[in-house]
């Protein structure tokens, strides 16, 4: 059947060795790591810790950031073997078109633009709270006007625009410039995190951690769209703190850990797929999950966790205990490292729809890569084009639980998908296996299913409408021109010609 057309593992190969439409192979284990580790810290851990401390877990927050590293660990599992069998560009999206076919990976790859867009932006607009705190030390304070968005007291986030802008410009200029400069900046905020854990050390005390689950309390205001959909189902009175408030945080700070799926996406430019792409997943998110549980188990201890910052709960606590100077090397940390997290998911997404205009489900133009630098730079103007409109102008708190729904569903279905393939191509060469199958594909769909039914009502609104859009386009565009179908081979014999 048409909809579920499949795109052959052996052609998604092929496709890359089409000299128009290939990227340079110049990353290593190592750089994929650094990829991971460079787009998984940021907003989550800088800024969320503080917010989902303070009003869902109390000192309890290392507890959901563990148990969204196991949700994670577990679609990590699912996403290596996938990534080491089907070792081209676009991620969730190309093996699922390898695997459930056409309409499947279409959806799924819609579903990442989403994701990589959003968070791309919402960590942009972290970016600049610290960006204009940071002009403040100096003595340089910018009008709210200019550095916030309608909704949250301003008229534009400039600073947001600027430093997409200039992540874009990074980007076009090709994969092996801006992994470097990543590199370093990854060195900066890795240290600036150790150092929050080990100097934070010092600052804490023994009468922040009590009571460690703080008792559940009724929000009296979350009713409707605004409470949980597993409060919903179940008729739960809706409740902070408690084991629902360690749930309701699990499906926040979920966002921390998104990225390490985007290593996947650099597949076409590793040097050795099969073996690096495993490395590269796994390495990050465990390295990641160490230093968040670390980070926030420090944080609490230091501060009580009613009076944490919402906007730098790590610097402020600093500061509160009487260490500045901690606190303006913390801030600068951030703000180097947040550009970091924005140039790996505009990366990760411009591939994304590198590969899906390449398959004739986007206008192929834009798929063409530069003929001197060979990076696709048009996809990569194009949404980084949006990106910045985005951040300039939209407040953020709900688009990150957007971006968390997004991502949730694009690890549900690569997680079913490795039994599915097992099935149906058992003769593919798989450098990693995932153990224990189907039981750990089984455990990574209830897990994301778990988390998501603890976001809002309100999200999963916005998600079914953004989804029933990507339908539409499927329709009216991407059936008819995908390069699986006659159209498509048209436009093949051209690009062959
Ligand atoms: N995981 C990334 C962050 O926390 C997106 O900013």
């Amino acid at each position: 059947m048409e909809l579920l057309r499949k795109k052959s593992v052996e052609q998604s190969i092929r496709d890359t060795e089409d000299p128009e439409h290939r990227l340079r192979r110049g990353l290593s284990a190592l750089d994929l790591t650094v990829f991971g580790v460079g787009v998984i810290i940021g907003t989550g851990i800088f800024v969320l810790t503080g917010v989902v401390a303070r009003n869902n877990a109390g000192p309890a927050v290392a507890l959901s950031f563990i148990l969204a590293a196991v949700v994670c660990g577990l679609a990590a599992l699912c996403y290596a073997e996938f990534s080491s069998t089907v070792p081209v560009a676009g991620s969730a999206y190309t093996f699922s078109y390898a695997t459930l076919g056409e309409f499947p990976a279409w959806i799924i790859g819609w579903d990442l633009i989403l994701e990589l867009t959003l968070a791309a932006a919402v960590v942009s607009v972290g970016w600049s709270g610290y960006f204009a705190s940071l002009l403040s030390d100096i003595g340089i304070d910018l009008p709210a006007s200019i550095a916030a968005p309608p909704g949250d007291g301003g008229v534009v986030n400039i600073p947001a625009i600027a430093l997409v802008l200039a992540v874009t410009v990074l980007l076009v200029l090709g994969i092996k410039v801006s992994s470097r400069v990543n590199a370093v900046i990854v060195a900066i905020k890795v240290t600036i995190v150790l150092l929050v854990i080990f100097a934070g050390l010092f600052f804490i005390k023994g009468d922040n951690y009590s009571p460690f689950i703080p008792p559940a309390q009724e929000t009296g205001e979350e009713s409707g769209v605004n409470a949980p959909l597993m409060q919903v189902i179940f008729g739960f009175t809706p409740a902070n703190f408690g084991w629902l408030g360690i749930f309701s945080a699990i499906a926040v700070v979920f966002f921390a850990y998104i990225g390490f799926d985007i290593v996947a996406t650099t597949a076409e430019e590793a040097r050795r797929p099969q073996r690096d792409l495993p490395i590269g997943l796994i390495g990050s998110l465990v390295i990641t999950a160490v230093l968040y549980a670390a980070v926030s188990t420090v944080v609490v201890g230091m501060q009580d966790y009613r009076e944490l910052n919402e906007e730098a709960p790590l610097s402020h606590a600093f500061e509160v205990v009487g260490a500045g100077a901690f606190a303006t090397i913390i801030n600068v940390g951030a703000v180097i490292g947040l550009t970091s997290v924005v140039l790996i998911l505009l990366l990760g997404q411009s591939r994304v729809f590198f590969s899906m205009s390449r398959d004739g489900l986007l206008p192929p133009f834009l798929s063409t890569v530069h003929p001197r630098l060979r990076t696709p730079y048009r996809s990569t103007i194009l949404m980084g084009l949006i990106a910045a409109v985005i951040a300039g102008f939209i407040p953020l708190t709900e688009l990150a639980e957007l971006v968390n729904i997004g991502t949730l569903f694009a690890f549900l279905v690569v997680s079913l998908s490795v039994p599915i393939l097992r099935r149906t191509r058992p003769d593919l060469p798989r450098a990693f296996r995932t153990p224990f199958v189907p039981i750990i594909p089984i455990l990574s769909v209830l897990g994301c299913l778990f988390v998501m039914i603890n976001l809002p009502l309100e999200t999963w609104y916005r998600f079914l409408a953004w989804m029933a859009i990507g339908v539409l386009v499927y329709f009216l565009y991407g059936r008819r021109h995908s390069r699986l179908g006659p159209a498509g081979g048209g436009h093949r014999a051209k690009s062959a010609e």
